[in-house]
């Protein structure tokens, strides 16, 4: 792909291009993913011209990242929708892809929803995909809107928490612009300080099994020219101890009606440091990521992931063979005479525990930041009052 990125006058390079974009060649509507599993190696695009190649592609983490999976399972319904597939169908196959984050179900439902709404309107086949497209749209566009607002939310809260600061702020996984209609959620936030002078430093965990951290976080705040520093998720402990983090900003897949907030695996230990060490832990996510259905956090269901993505370190860049998608050729670990993959990184056969992501429990949170504000301290009775506000309930 070419490197199409416009430099700001200040030198600054924005985190281009985007996750996702719908376009229509003359083969017929497609989704186009800008491959996640990929980088940062190259920005290489996928081309889904069927739903059960969008559906693969989210399972294996080309698209990824709450929010932007609710903007995927909308235009997959669209995509349905245009190719004269059987739309119902492709809503359940697509919601089903991955069972945490709430906002793939609630982007998927509301593009089926403006089909269903269409059609009994008396629309014809052509009029209710075009309902159904401009609905992934106004979702796409409303993304972008909520992340513009929680950024300015959360800059605010920041300096409130953090007077006269410059802030030396720790994230975990990734939620810039590649999860996002916008810049992001926790991501954005963190750019938002860096572009009023008022980011020190972005400290940077890796995130295993599949290293978010490592190869999107990182190429994103390259990309935006943060001063930022990597580091293995089991090192932010002696960083937290060197007195080194003055916040810690994450995203998060879904906030139960309790407050408990589900995000990538590693993210509890970090509300459980943050805690102990006096260190405000904030979450950053659009009001689609409250999930007032979800009582609690042991309602909360954790996605469960193959343990090859613990023993070897080249399985989630390696991506079985995907039907009904143009990519380019993925590279494959190479394989040693006997079999093994040169990647492995534990015994043949050794069983791995490989959750993708935990819940922090609402007491260690110190802050929701939403595009309708901030909720804190975080109870029950803060994030009801934010749903009314967002008329989610
Ligand atoms: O497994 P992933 O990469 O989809 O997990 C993503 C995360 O956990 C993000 O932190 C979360 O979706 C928040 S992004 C707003």
């Amino acid at each position: 792909m070419a490197d199409q990125y416009a430099r700001t006058p200040d030198g600054e390079q924005p985190s281009r291009p985007g996750p996702l974009r719908w376009d229509e060649p003359p083969e017929g509507p497609v989704v186009v993913l800008l491959d996640q599993r990929r980088l940062p190696a190259e920005e290489a695009e996928l081309v889904c011209t069927d739903v059960p190649a969008l559906v693969e592609a989210i399972r294996s983490l080309a698209v990824r990242g709450a929010p932007v999976l609710g903007i995927a399972g909308a235009y997959g319904v669209a995509l349905a929708a245009a190719r004269g597939y059987d739309v119902a169908e492709a809503a359940s196959l697509l919601e089903g892809a991955r069972p945490t984050a709430v906002n793939l179900g609630y982007g998927v439902r509301r593009a089926a929803e403006a089909y269903k709404s269409a059609v009994v309107k008396g629309a014809d086949v052509r009029q209710a995909a075009a309902a159904v497209l401009a609905e992934a749209r106004r979702l796409h566009r409303e993304d972008a809107e909520a992340s513009e607002r929680m950024a300015r939310h959360g800059l605010a809260l920041l300096d409130e928490l953090l007077p006269g600061g410059s802030h030396r702020i720790l994230t975990h996984c990734n939620t810039g612009r590649l999860i996002s209609g916008g810049e992001g959620t926790a991501f954005a936030v963190a750019l938002a300080a860096h572009r009023v002078g008022r980011l020190r430093h972005l400290w940077v965990d890796e995130t295993r099994p599949l290293l978010q951290g490592a190869r999107l976080t990182a190429y994103e705040a390259a990309r935006n020219g943060m001063a930022h520093t990597l580091l293995t998720d089991n090192a932010a402990g002696s960083l937290f101890a060197a007195g080194e983090v003055d916040a810690v900003l994450i995203g998060a897949d879904r906030i139960a009606a309790d407050g408990s907030v589900a995000n990538k695996v590693g993210s509890y230990p970090l509300a459980v440091l943050a805690r102990y060490h006096h260190v405000p832990f904030i979450v950053v996510a659009p009001t689609t990521t409250v999930d007032p259905a979800t009582r609690d956090g042991a309602s909360i269901e954790v996605e469960q992931r193959s343990g090859r993505e613990v023993t070897e370190l080249s399985a989630p860049l390696a991506p079985a063979t995907v039907t009904g998608v143009t990519a380019m050729p993925v590279p494959r670990a190479p394989e040693a005479a006997s079999g093994v993959p040169a990647a492995l990184v534990a015994p043949v056969g050794t069983r791995a525990y490989n959750p993708a992501f935990d819940v922090t429990p609402p007491e260690l949170v110190t802050a929701v930041v939403t595009e309708e504000g901030v909720v804190s301290p975080v109870t029950g009775a803060g994030i009801a009052e934010l749903c009314a506000r967002s008329r989610q309930v």
